[in-house]
């Protein structure tokens, strides 16, 4: 297989969102012997992308007419898809285009999954992941465990305490900018070095009392978790304090009631292949709590609701 190895087009997609943002970032902090072409939906991303000199274009993953000018000339890209179960259509729609525009690796942005998981979640990536291979193109898939970024989000410790629906089960994590870090890798050195490769990122697990014990010393401040399972999910669901739309919420919901009755077990385990991409460990979860310190205890200062 032929690619551009000496100056090749890299595609971005996603990088409003909070992996892709790192993902960027780390080209920025290295633009040594790539070019980058970022696509983005909205019209004031593309202003913003495009007033900082960049090469930015409309790309809308539930529009393929923005597919072609997106993807013209592009030698790599990653395939990164929202908490939606159009990523099926949108990966095998973004996917034909990737072939037709002769797209030489791309680098699939999935989950932790076992090969044969029934939870409807992590079968919608065995699906596109399958339909990536069957393109031709070459391909690396890596599976990110939970984000530690869920810590920021959905379950940030307001006023000190924080909420995991995994009862007192043993979870992987990983940190994003590791998972970040280790795309830009795999985009830089291209489909040679990590064609028909499959990377793990489940690089630390814990319990929720771990993680509570963890947050409490690197935080200095008295860290306490609210152990939920996966009816409270629902619940949130309904009242609508967890936005998503309904099959993606039945899909958490399905995840959910499969690790508690252990089918899942395996997301409580760690597989690590950061230090084999990066040459580093992977950060650990204080290391993580210590470079989000500020963002953590503004949270923690919080009045609970
Ligand atoms: N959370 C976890 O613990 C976890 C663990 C493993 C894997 N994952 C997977 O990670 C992925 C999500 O990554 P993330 O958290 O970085 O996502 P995110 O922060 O929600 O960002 C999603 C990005 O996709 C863009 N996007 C959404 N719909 C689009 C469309 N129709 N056309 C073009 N761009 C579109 C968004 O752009 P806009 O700004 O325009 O909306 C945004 O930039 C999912 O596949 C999820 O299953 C998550």
């Amino acid at each position: 297989m032929t690619t551009d190895t000496t100056n090749p087009l890299i595609f971005l997609m996603g990088t409003t969102g909070q992996t892709g943002r790192l993902i960027l970032e780390d080209f920025d902090k290295k633009p040594e012997g790539v070019r980058i072409r970022v696509g983005v939906r909205k019209e004031a991303d593309l202003q913003r992308l495009r007033a900082e000199g960049r090469d930015a274009v409309l790309f809308d993953l539930d529009d393929p007419r923005t597919f072609g000018p997106a993807l013209f000339g592009v030698d790599r890209m990653n395939i990164l898809t929202g908490y939606t179960i159009a990523m099926t259509h949108q990966t095998k729609t973004v996917v034909d285009a990737a072939k037709k525009a002769g797209v030489k690796h791309i680098v699939n942005q999935g989950v932790f999954a076992a090969d044969d998981a029934t939870d409807s979640k992590f079968c919608w990536f065995a699906l596109v992941e399958a339909y990536i291979e069957a393109s031709g193109i070459a391909w690396t898939h890596l599976h990110p465990n939970v984000f530690l970024e869920s810590f920021l989000s959905v379950s940030r410790p307001i006023g000190g305490t924080f909420s995991t629906f995994w009862g007192e089960n043993r979870v992987g994590y990983v940190a994003l900018h590791d998972l970040a870090a280790v795309t830009a890798k795999v985009l830089r050195d291209g489909p040679e070095r990590h064609g028909s490769k499959d990377y793990y990122l489940s690089t630390e697990t814990m319990t929720s009392s771990e993680l509570a014990t963890a947050l409490s010393e690197v935080l200095g401040r008295d860290i306490r978790y609210n152990s939920l399972d996966a009816a409270d999910m629902e619940a949130h669901f309904k009242k609508g304090t967890i936005a998503v739309e309904d099959w993606y919420a039945r899909s958490s919901l399905d995840l959910l009631t499969q690790f508690a009755d252990g089918r899942m077990g395996y997301m409580g385990t760690v597989k690590d292949d950061v230090p084999y991409l990066l040459g580093r460990p992977a950060t650990s979860v204080r290391k993580w709590a210590e470079m989000h310190k500020t963002e953590l205890l503004s949270f923690v200062d919080q009045p609970q609701a």
